[in-house]
């Protein structure tokens, strides 16, 4: 029986939602989900809740909506506009803050700014920046004309970056000229020129950070300070339709490139809402924390929208979490009075590593509420997490959800559910869930995929430009009633849910996705060699690290040198998380007799499993040979 913690008497008789019956309410998703979306502000009421045309759903019918709006005009009110909505800290210790009002001010000018470039709503604009106040601006510019944002995580290569602008034909990028990394300056102006230069792309706006020099192309490239200062300071927000798209966000799935994830306005913002207020029992009062980086779906969700949209006050942090020390998130937490903490497990266990000493000598009592996301939460970190970081008297609300999903899926409600260390527990209200196998639901107790049996509102409506993928990739597997999450999952005797990870062919390292088709294809990329096969194995901190197994062309010596190149030809195609954890090289690979690499057997051979049946293997010999080379490795 795995250890149960209930919520403290004193958090559970304050808490924000404390009404179990919305569990059941929940389960007529259209009323339940109707009632929360009124808590928003709507230029328009909807006429119809849901349309179903399964694996297409609707929600919020001819609602009219605009995501800036509730973000900010709702709050400039003289009640509301003088609250901090962001405390921005710069790794080498500056300090911004913006009320609602301040940053109301910048949103509208940067709003200007595009559409003086020419950006007209429905153009896509790509956003590639640190975390930095200017980040978040530039997406609520985008959202209050009309034009959705693509935010490319800024440690991604120019490579990722053209990719993706490639992809959604944008022609606007905003970006900065260089940013602090452990006290240096990383060029990244230089990398979106990289991209850019190849591409047609007819705006840069470039915002000054870093200071190092760089190039700017004239007309074309444009400072960010220069062009604020002419802006106007009202911008008229744009009519912008419930499903009208709000972002697209390029994640990894089966293939080697990166598929954009559609979300659309109104339903996302009611279930990020929902979820902000009710998983982290958010108060007036709270100084939220969410250490993700706002170019994940984590922070465009629990960074920008939900907070902003529920007008709270959240810290950003451009930096490292060990710069200058590994006391760094304890000195910001104690700083600020950070009341609510969200983070991922692979921080948690390298804070594990770096030892307890650096969070004792912090005063973290203003804690009162942790997060976790990104990966599943090994049960000794989840302890850790408690005892060291919320000295065993803040809940911890363990956020099961995914780039499509929009929003937190399977989480406590921390003022009603016992906790489980290692368990995400329930489905959130208006949620519905279920672990299947070939011949259906299964069991408590039984293994099995993890599929989403009703539709939620922030649901994902698409694929960009690639409608065949949506529909195999999500709905191919239990029908176009059923969404695949591509996560395995077992629930308990209690109806907790517990789970197991990715299941096949993409990755979770470091709480980042990665498809191993992506690996692949930056090796085979690489002139001299001739096929690869990237499998994942579990490493103590990231969760799992890619394994490669390469092939090279004849003739051509493996080499440590070889080795080494590839790692960082790797790391400039995709950017450093993708780096596989070795190499091996292998004259030919184990094969079906239809030629497909038989991965399966690559994955338990570097994890030293059972390798399983091997007789449809066309070159059974193989396995052999692979094994004790890995055996003169270890
Ligand atoms: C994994 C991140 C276990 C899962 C929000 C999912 C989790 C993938 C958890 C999505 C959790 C996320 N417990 N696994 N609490 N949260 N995952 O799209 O495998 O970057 O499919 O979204 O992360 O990653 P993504």
């Amino acid at each position: 029986m795995a250890e149960i913690i209930l919520p403290p008497k004193d958090f559970k008789k304050k808490a924000v939602i404390q009404d179990e019956t919305f569990y059941e309410q929940g389960q007529d998703i259209e009323t339940f989900w109707a009632e929360r979306a009124k808590m928003l502000k709507w230029d328009q009421k909807w006429d119809q809740v849901l349309m179903r045309d399964p694996p297409y759903y609707k929600w919020f019918l001819n609602g009219k909506i605009n995501a800036s709006v509730n973000c900010l005009d709702r709050w400039i009110t003289p009640g509301d506009k003088d609250k901090i909505a962001y405390i921005w800290e710069g790794e080498m210790g500056e300090v911004r803050k913006y009320t609602y009002e301040e940053l109301y001010t910048e949103v509208n000018k940067f709003s200007n700014v595009l559409k003086n470039l020419g950006v007209k709503k429905g153009d896509i604009v790509s956003i590639y920046m640190p975390v930095i106040p200017e980040l978040p601006i530039a997406m609520l510019a985008c959202a209050r004309i009309g034009a959705p944002h693509s935010v490319v995580f800024a440690g991604f290569s120019a490579e990722s970056l053209r990719d993706r602008m490639e992809d959604a034909e944008s022609k606007f990028l905003i970006t900065v000229d260089g940013y602090y990394r452990r006290g240096k300056v990383l060029k990244h102006k230089q990398k979106s020129d990289e991209a850019v230069d190849k591409l047609d792309v007819s705006k840069v706006v470039v915002v000054k950070r870093g200071g190092n020099d760089i190039t700017m192309v004239p007309n074309r490239d444009y400072w960010w300070h220069d062009l604020m200062a002419e802006a106007d300071e009202y911008c008229t927000p744009e009519e912008i339709d419930s499903e009208d798209l709000l972002f697209l966000m390029y994640t990894s799935g089966t293939t080697g490139k990166p598929k954009g994830v559609m979300h659309s306005t109104g339903g996302y913002l009611t279930g990020v809402l929902t979820t902000m207020k009710w998983v982290f029992d958010l108060r007036d009062d709270d100084i939220y924390w969410c250490t993700a980086d706002i170019g994940w779906i984590t922070g465009h969700s629990y960074m920008v929208y939900g907070p902003l949209v529920a007008h709270s006050t959240s810290i950003l942090y451009e930096g490292s979490p060990d710069y200058p020390s590994p006391a760094r998130w304890w000195e910001i937490i104690e700083k600020y009075k950070v009341t609510i903490l969200y983070t991922a497990p692979t921080a948690i266990r390298m804070f594990m590593r770096w030892g307890a000493q650096w969070l004792e000598k912090h005063n973290l009592k203003s804690l009162r509420l942790l997060g976790s996301v990104g990966e599943p939460i090994n049960p000794e970190a989840w302890l850790w997490y408690y005892r060291h970081v919320g000295n065993n008297a803040c809940p911890i609300v363990d956020t099961w959800w995914m780039t499509e999903t929009g929003m937190q899926m399977i989480t406590p409600l921390p003022g009603i559910l016992p906790l489980k260390p290692g368990s995400a527990t329930r489905p959130f209200p208006g949620v519905a869930v279920e672990i299947r196998g070939p011949s259906g639901a299964l069991p408590p107790g039984e293994k099995g995929d993890l599929v989403i049996t009703q539709p939620w509102p922030s649901m994902l409506r698409g694929l960009y430009k690639a409608p065949e993928k949506y529909k195999e990739e999500y709905w191919g597997k239990y029908g176009p009633e059923a969404f695949f999450t591509g996560d395995g999952a077992i629930m308990d005797q209690d109806n907790y849910l517990w789970l197991l990870g990715r299941i096949g062919d993409v990755l979770n390292v470091a709480g980042h996705r990665l498809g191993t088709a992506e690996v692949e294809s930056a090796l085979v990329d690489y002139p001299l060699v001739t096929e690869a096969a990237v499998v994942g194995i579990p490493d103590e901190i990231k969760g799992q690290v890619p394994f490669a197994y390469v092939s090279l062309a004849a003739g051509v010596e493996p080499s440590d040198d070889l080795k080494d190149k590839l790692m960082k030809h790797v790391s400039k195609i995709i950017g450093p998380t993708a780096r596989p954890k070795d190499i091996l090289f292998s004259d030919d690979l184990p094969k079906t007799r239809s030629g497909k690499i038989m991965r399966r057997v690559l994955r338990n051979l570097a994890t030293k499993e059972e390798i399983g049946d091997i007789t449809t293997l066309s070159n059974p010999e193989i396995v052999q040979v692979i094994r004790e080379r890995l055996d003169k490795k270890a």
